[in-house]
């Protein structure tokens, strides 16, 4: 069963900044001398035409019932406004979705009652015990007062945190308080559960924690999870993954499938003489071999079955030999012909944060 839906879905900002703002912004971009931070294309385009700004262009995709499904894309490149408007948070420009077989515009109570969410941002009340906040959002949620106590304790106990269940959660770690969130989500027995960047900012072992968590999750609830990331090994987790870049979703498929799309393995070698063991591979295998940290590396199809082959056959004395699979990082970098990195975009948030305070819904 088709447990989310989009057709075509888009959504483009609109500015309403008054005449004023907007002459002032124009022309501080444009003013030569005043080159404060560079702006990107998309931008530019924005900037010239005042059209609006597409955030999310034309995505279509589908997830099926207790699916882990990633969304995986840089900084801006539509993850959280496409989650905004299956949560029903921002209304879609054009297009359509669905969750739960709800539509997210005309059935938004049936949509909001069907998910829990998990915010990029932090929004727990840190003044707050963690047993204060989950009674608080149980009070929110509609949950009958007499239910209240055991849902929260199933939570706490699912997420491991019942012993922390009195204290004011400004003392928590951030993993605990990312594992309260989660908590929280859960107390409505939603049937997806959305995770915008779960683990972002988090140490690698209390990343690697929350996975655990959530892959609990779907097994012994059976939840369908839809996560956004922007951590490439971390989207390996997932059972597919949707890579989008400017709003568009430029690959779907599971992590193997994507992992396909560079089909050959890089072959890292140290031998006793270097230069003669180029010739001789690239005269035998007929493939071109570069020169790397002081050994050589070629890319070959199935590196794991080639490399006891070439171990026999080379006349030269092997010192090592590493095999490195093409990563979902060189698979962007394919894809997108650049890495994810955040700096690039890092520059433009000055601009967005702007556009945010300044446009409708
Ligand atoms: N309310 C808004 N008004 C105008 N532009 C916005 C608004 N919200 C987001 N944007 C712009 O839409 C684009 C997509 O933003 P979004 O927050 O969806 O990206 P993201 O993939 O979640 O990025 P991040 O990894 O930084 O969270 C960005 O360029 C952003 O500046
Ligand atoms: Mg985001």
């Amino acid at each position: 069963m088709k447990i989310i839906e989009t057709k075509n879905l888009t959504k483009k900002f609109t500015p309403s900044l008054c005449s004023k703002c907007w002459r002032t912004l124009q022309g501080l971009f444009r003013a030569p001398s005043l080159k404060l931070w560079s702006v990107s294309d998309k931008n530019k385009t924005f900037l010239d035409k005042g059209a609006g700004f597409t955030a999310v262009d034309n995505i279509s995709f589908q997830v099926e019932e207790g699916e882990i499904f990633g969304f995986l894309g840089p900084n801006g490149a539509g993850k959280t406004t496409t989650i905004s408007m299956l949560c029903t948070l921002l209304k879609p420009s054009s297009g359509e979705a669905y969750v739960n077989g709800y539509n997210v515009v005309s059935e938004e109570a049936k949509v909001r009652q069907s998910i829990g969410i998990i915010f990029q941002d932090p929004s727990l009340d840190e003044r707050l015990t963690a047993w204060e906040n989950l009674k608080f959002h149980s009070l929110i949620y509609g949950i009958r007062k007499e239910l209240i106590g055991a849902r929260a304790q199933e939570v706490l106990n699912l997420i491991g945190l019942s012993e922390w269940r009195n204290e004011i959660v400004r003392k928590f770690s951030g993993g605990m308080k990312r594992r309260l969130e989660i908590a929280r989500g859960l107390l409505h027995y939603p049937k997806v559960l959305f995770l915008d960047e779960p683990t972002l900012g988090l140490d690698p072992q209390t990343r690697r924690h929350i996975w655990d968590y959530i892959h609990e999750l779907r097994e012994k609830k059976k939840i369908t999870i839809f996560l956004t990331t922007h951590y490439l090994d971390e989207a390996e987790n997932c059972d597919r993954i949707a890579v989008i870049d400017f709003g568009q979703i430029i690959a779907l498929d599971t992590p193997q499938g994507l992992r396909k799309l560079l089909p050959e393995d890089a072959i890292f070698l140290k031998t006793v003489n270097d230069e003669k063991a180029k010739i001789e591979i690239e005269e035998k295998y007929k493939v071109t071999v570069n020169f790397n940290n002081g050994g050589i590396f070629f890319s070959i199809k199935n590196g794991e079955e080639f490399i006891p082959e070439l171990l026999k056959n080379l006349s030269l004395t092997v010192k090592s030999v590493n095999l490195k699979r093409p990563t979902l990082d060189d698979i962007f970098l394919k894809l997108t012909g650049r890495e994810i990195r955040e700096e690039k975009i890092k520059k433009d948030d000055w601009f967005r944060g702007i556009l945010r305070s300044h446009s409708r819904r």
